[in-house]
This record gives structure tokens, sequence and C-alpha cells, in this order.
């Protein structure tokens, strides 16, 4: 038998839009319930509802899926739009960490979440905006 060659993208192989809305959701529900997500948590608005829209359409487009955030939401930079947030290493890993969660709660396989949770990482780094 072949080997897998994934040439699917990371939005197929989550499930399109209904599986990558599932994963916004937990991913918030662990950043409003984990204490360690706490900092990010209190950075946040009280009510999480529009970024679970913002999130999911910005990351079907990121993951190869349609790009829907600038005609939705209008133009987004991900590192410009955190400049008003304080985001230094911790909370950083805090936004990684929720992500983790939410990722290994869905039925993906482990390739795929180690592959998302490195460029994750590397988005996540370009937020900081602060020196610890
Ligand atoms: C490094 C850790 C991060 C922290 C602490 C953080 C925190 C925040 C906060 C506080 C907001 C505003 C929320 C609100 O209005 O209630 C926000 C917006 C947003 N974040 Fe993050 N974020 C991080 C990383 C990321 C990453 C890695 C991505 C994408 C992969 C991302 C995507 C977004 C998007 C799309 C918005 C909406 C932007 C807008 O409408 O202007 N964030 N984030």
């Amino acid at each position: 038998m072949n080997a897998p060659t994934h040439q699917e993208s990371p939005y197929q192989r989550l499930g399109r839009e209904a599986g990558i809305c599932q994963l916004v959701e937990r991913f918030y529900e662990r950043m409003d319930t984990l204490p360690e997500a706490k900092r990010i948590r209190d950075l946040h608005a009280a009510d999480l509802t529009p970024m679970v829209e913002k999130l999911s359409v910005f990351l079907a487009g990121w993951m190869g899926g349609p790009q829907r955030y600038r005609e939705r939401f209008g133009r987004v930079i991900i590192p410009a739009a955190h400049e008003p947030f304080s985001i230094g290493t911790e909370e950083r890993d805090q936004w990684l960490l929720c992500m983790r969660h939410a990722l290994e709660s869905l039925p993906a396989e482990e390739e795929l979440i180690e592959q998302l949770m490195e460029s994750f990482g590397q988005m996540a780094d370009m937020c900081r905006t602060r020196e610890d």
C-alpha cells in the first residue's frame, strides 16, 4: 500500500468549515476555563463569541480554504492586530497551550497536529509585543 501523500490542505484534513469552527470553539472554551490561560483570557473581551467567528474565518483561509476574512472583517495583518496588547513568552505559550488542547480534542492525525503547532508557534511568536 502507498504511504498517504497528503495532497489535501490542513483545511480539508480538519473537516473544512465545520471542523475549523469546532477547533476554534474548543480553543476559546479552553481559554475561558483553563487556570493556566487566565492572563490571555483577561486580555480578551468578556464576550468571546465574535472572536469564534473571526478566528474561524481567518484560520479557514490560513489553512488553505476559502479566503473570506477580508470580505467579512477587512484587511488584517496578524502581528499588527496584536500591538495593543501586552504579549510576552508567557502569553504566547498560554495561547499555544489552548490551541494544543483544542487540536488534541479533535479526531485529527498526530502528524497534522504537530505540523499545525509548528506553524502556530511561528505566528504566535510574531505576535509578541514585549521583551520578557
Ligand atoms: C501569541 C499569543 C496571542 C494572544 C495573547 C492573542 C490575543 C488576542 C487578543 C486579546 C485579541 C483581541 C480580542 C478581542 O477583541 O476580544 C486577538 C485578536 C485576534 N487574534 Fe490573537 N492572540 C495571540 C495569537 C494569535 C495567533 C497565533 C493568531 C492566528 C494564527 C491570532 C489571530 C487573531 C485574530 C484573527 C484576531 C482578530 C483581529 C482583529 O479583528 O483585528 N492570534 N488576539
